[in-house]
């Protein structure tokens, strides 16, 4: 961490890089599960929905790197052992239903993830509020929020509700 970021960063900085870390485990499970029911998919509604989770998925893979560079940042290690991803994350599974061809389904169990990624993230905007971290996490962490919203609704959209 350089002087300017030591300088700003203040209050819990271990519980801060926890939360980081159990975020950046739940992007790799988002981006595992998005891509292998884009991969799962068959019907013509379910191609349509494989490719918005494909899309989705690469957002989550971009939330995943923003997060490893700002724990690496703060002088912490992101989990960096694959067993550990599980262990880590707040959302370590996402049930799809038996039927390749049931979309809606799918699409029901994106819209769980999504919604517990954005308690995750609000949450974490709680914390930072509370007085810990630093204005640059803060702002990596609303404009993770704010496309998780994004997602959420582009779900609620393909589902009609
Ligand atoms: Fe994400
Ligand atoms: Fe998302």
């Amino acid at each position: 961490m350089g002087e300017f970021a030591r300088k700003y960063s203040i209050g819990n900085t271990d519980e801060l890089l926890k939360l980081l870390n159990k975020a950046y485990a739940d992007e790799w499970i988002a981006y595992f599960y998005y891509q292998t029911g884009a991969a799962l998919l068959k019907s013509l509604n379910g191609k349509i929905t494989a490719d918005q989770l494909t899309e989705m998925a690469e957002d989550e893979e971009e939330h995943r790197k923003q997060l490893c560079e700002r724990i690496v940042e703060l002088g912490g290690k992101p989990v960096s052992e694959w067993d550990e991803i599980s262990k880590q994350a707040n959302y370590p599974k996402i049930t799809y239903p038996i039927s390749e061809t049931d979309w809606q389904g799918f699409l029901r169990a994106v819209l769980d993830a999504e919604r517990g990624a954005i308690e995750v993230y609000e949450k974490l905007v709680e914390f930072l509020r509370q007085g810990n971290g630093d204005p640059v996490t803060f702002h990596v962490i609303r404009h993770i929020l704010q496309e998780e919203m994004g997602h959420e609704e582009e779900i609620e959209t393909l589902l009609g509700i």
